[in-house]
């Protein structure tokens, strides 16, 4: 994948060859392994009586708005996991990776140590955290790596409860779920890029390996349906890395890596700049719009050794140093996104919305440890993405997302406190 954006391979063939790969990588593999085979999964399964080996904290609130908790480094916590592949359900085959042999389990045992605050971040706290979203509504959305997140959170509540499918359609890319006894929904929406993309037309030999991406123009697969939601988690990366032509306004602008005589590469960095700019404009410039929108940041790949398909694989067994420097795409990907949040949370101030950053890719980036690597799969079967490095093993380092995730809920929940106190005083 990482090659898809650098000019580094000589013949137009050779391009064909890896476009055509990553188009199966992001198309098939989701497609072929969708959430569950089967829709009734939940309601067939018994969620697990006894919860054993689960210790829960009855965390009291530690995170002080003064103090960054996204900044620090990962420490040993031998008390995890809080699932495994036998308590819960709801993981993807593909990052099963206990069931596909995977042989060291360290890289289950971390938590996240924040530098500049007294407490290591709390662990996960279901019963907090359904307490929290009582009556609620929560929306994911994103690619496949949203999905290993939504599917992290199901299997950290499911120490509680297992939801019941509330799906609206009958397609796995936009499911819903919902706790009963919490009277909570989780819907998954699922958006390559953000904004209005086309995929690429075989029967169109200029087009045949290009997306085309209207730049300021909205996904409405998703746009349309947020209306209502309490809490809307939005992510963008990994499709960003594939060819594609950039519109404005119906006009080409220019592309990503389309190799076309007249067409100006203005990089990749250009669309993913502009595809937040756009998702962050639709949902503040929404008048029915009244929930909280987060920031999910940028979460990196590990490849090393080589490119995706040319070998390259992730084959650590422990968390990186928080001194250890970030590839380069991965902070361009962060500065444009933090960039985006800052404006649109300028916008948001002015018009009374609320716009939160759970800024994780630092994090994520330190967890090279993380990914199914080979394990995400039977070791003979012939799949495209051999050595998964983009993907997070559950359990595992995505997990700590929703340690974060709570931490910023919390916060909320303390700020909606304090402007209560604030409204009976005055
Ligand atoms: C769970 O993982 C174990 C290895 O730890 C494996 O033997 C088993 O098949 C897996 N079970 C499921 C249901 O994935
Ligand atoms: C459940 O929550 C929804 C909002 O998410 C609300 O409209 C509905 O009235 C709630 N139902 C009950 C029984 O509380
Ligand atoms: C597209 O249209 C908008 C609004 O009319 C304008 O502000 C913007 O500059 C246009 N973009 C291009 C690339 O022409
Ligand atoms: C680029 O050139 C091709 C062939 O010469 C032409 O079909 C296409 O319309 C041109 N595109 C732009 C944006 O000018
Ligand atoms: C990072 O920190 C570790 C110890 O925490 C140290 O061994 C290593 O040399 C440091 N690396 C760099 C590049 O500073
Ligand atoms: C793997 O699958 C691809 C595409 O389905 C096929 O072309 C190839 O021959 C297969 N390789 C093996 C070793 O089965």
């Amino acid at each position: 994948m990482e090659l898809l954006h650098s000019a580094t391979f000589p013949s137009k063939q050779k391009l064909l060859i890896v476009v055509t790969i990553a188009i199966a990588l992001f198309t098939i593999i989701p497609l072929f392994y969708p959430f569950v085979e089967d829709p009734n999964f939940f309601l067939k399964e018994q969620p697990p009586t006894q919860t054993s080996n689960i210790k829960l904290q009855n965390s009291v609130v530690t995170t002080h708005e003064s103090c960054d908790i996204f900044s620090g480094e990962w420490v040993p916590n031998p008390e995890a996991p809080y699932y495994t592949n036998t308590t819960c359900w709801a993981i993807h085959e593909h990052q099963n990776c206990m069931k596909f042999g995977r042989p060291d389990t360290d890289f289950i045992k971390w938590k996240w140590k924040p530098h500049g605050c007294e407490d290591d971040l709390p662990v996960f706290d279901p019963f907090r955290f359904l307490e929290i979203v009582r009556g609620k509504t929560m929306a994911f959305v994103g690619d496949s790596v949203s999905r290993n997140h939504m599917q992290s959170l199901i299997c950290l509540l499911s120490q509680v409860e297992y939801p019941v499918d509330a799906s609206v359609k009958a397609d796995d890319y936009f499911s819903r779920w919902t706790y009963e006894t919490y009277n909570f929904t989780i819907a998954t929406f699922w958006t390559t890029h953000l904004v209005k993309s086309i995929e690429p037309d075989h029967a169109q030999p200029e087009h045949a390996d290009l997306f085309d991406l209207y730049l300021n123009e909205v996904d409405e697969s998703w746009t349309a349906e947020i209306g209502d939601f309490d809490y809307v988690i939005i992510s963008s990366g990994h499709w960003h890395y594939r060819p594609s032509v950039y519109y404005e306004n119906r006009t080409i602008i220019g592309c990503h890596y389309c190799q076309l005589p007249n067409i100006t590469d203005l990089t990749m960095f250009y669309g993913y700049r502009k595809a937040f700019r756009t998702a962050f404009k639709a949902i503040l410039d929404s008048e029915n719009f009244n929930g909280v929108i987060y920031l999910q940041t940028y979460a990196p790949s590990h490849f090393e050794g080589g490119l995706w398909n040319q070998g390259g694989d992730c084959l650590r067994k422990q968390p990186y140093k928080s001194n250890k420097t970030q590839d380069e795409t991965t902070m361009k990907f962060h500065k444009i996104q933090l960039e985006e949040f800052w404006r649109a949370e300028e916008d948001a101030k002015k018009k009374g919305k609320r716009i939160r950053l759970l800024d994780t890719t630092q994090a994520m980036w330190l967890r090279p440890d993380g990914h199914p690597s080979r394990y995400g799969h039977m070791p003979e079967a012939n799949v495209t993405l051999y050595n998964d490095c983009v993907h997070w093993c559950l359990p595992g380092p995505i997990d700590n997302l929703n340690d974060f995730l709570l931490a910023m809920l919390k916060r909320e929940e303390d700020k909606g406190g304090l402007a209560q106190v604030r409204k009976m005083l005055s």
